[in-house]
């Protein structure tokens, strides 16, 4: 069998900022908020992704876990325009940067039988946010006309459950 190594520039001092973040054992908020400021400083480019990795793909939104350890994972997340997510919350905390394209957030409250939208937030190129469950229930999608990367941090071992989504919400928007 033949292995292929994908060289991801930028990820190792991301990996090791976040190793030492993690290990402060600080609350959930306030780990993703310092990993925000880290990735703030030190955003990656495109070419932490292959050409092919970019290009996304016609069948919905494609995530590229790049690094998984027990604590965290690193994911690229690449949209072509007006893909978008299924209402979701998560199983840990998330920080997350835009690469390209903008990603428009709908935030919502559980209300039991129901949903209710509580606030909507437009990320661009550059931005980063950090933020940690409860109150994390959202969709996301890319409202740009070009294919949308961001990079994200999950406070999780994403490789071994499968996914950062703790609940995927079937309830309706009134
Ligand atoms: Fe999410």
């Amino acid at each position: 069998m033949r292995t292929v190594t994908v060289v991801r520039p930028g990820l190792g001092p991301i990996v090791s900022g976040i190793s030492e973040i993690v290990a402060r054992e600080s609350a959930p908020r306030d780990t993703a908020h310092a990993v925000a400021d880290l990735l703030r400083d030190g955003l990656p480019g495109l070419d932490i992704l292959t050409p092919e990795e970019r290009a996304g793909s016609s069948d919905g939104y494609v995530s590229h876990v790049l690094h998984a350890q027990e604590d965290f994972s690193v994911v690229a997340v690449v949209w072509r325009p007006g893909q978008f997510t299924v209402i979701h919350d998560h199983v840990a905390w998330c920080t997350f940067g835009i690469l390209s394209g903008i990603e428009n957030e709908t935030l919502y409250r559980d209300m039991g039988d129901h949903l209710v939208e509580i606030g909507r937030a437009a990320n661009r190129p550059g931005e980063v946010s950090g933020f940690a469950p409860p109150g994390d229930i959202h969709m996301v999608r890319n409202t740009s006309q070009e294919v949308g990367v961001s990079l994200h941090v999950y406070g999780a071992d994403v490789s071994r459950l499968g996914s950062s989504v703790r609940r995927v919400y079937a309830l309706p928007v009134r």
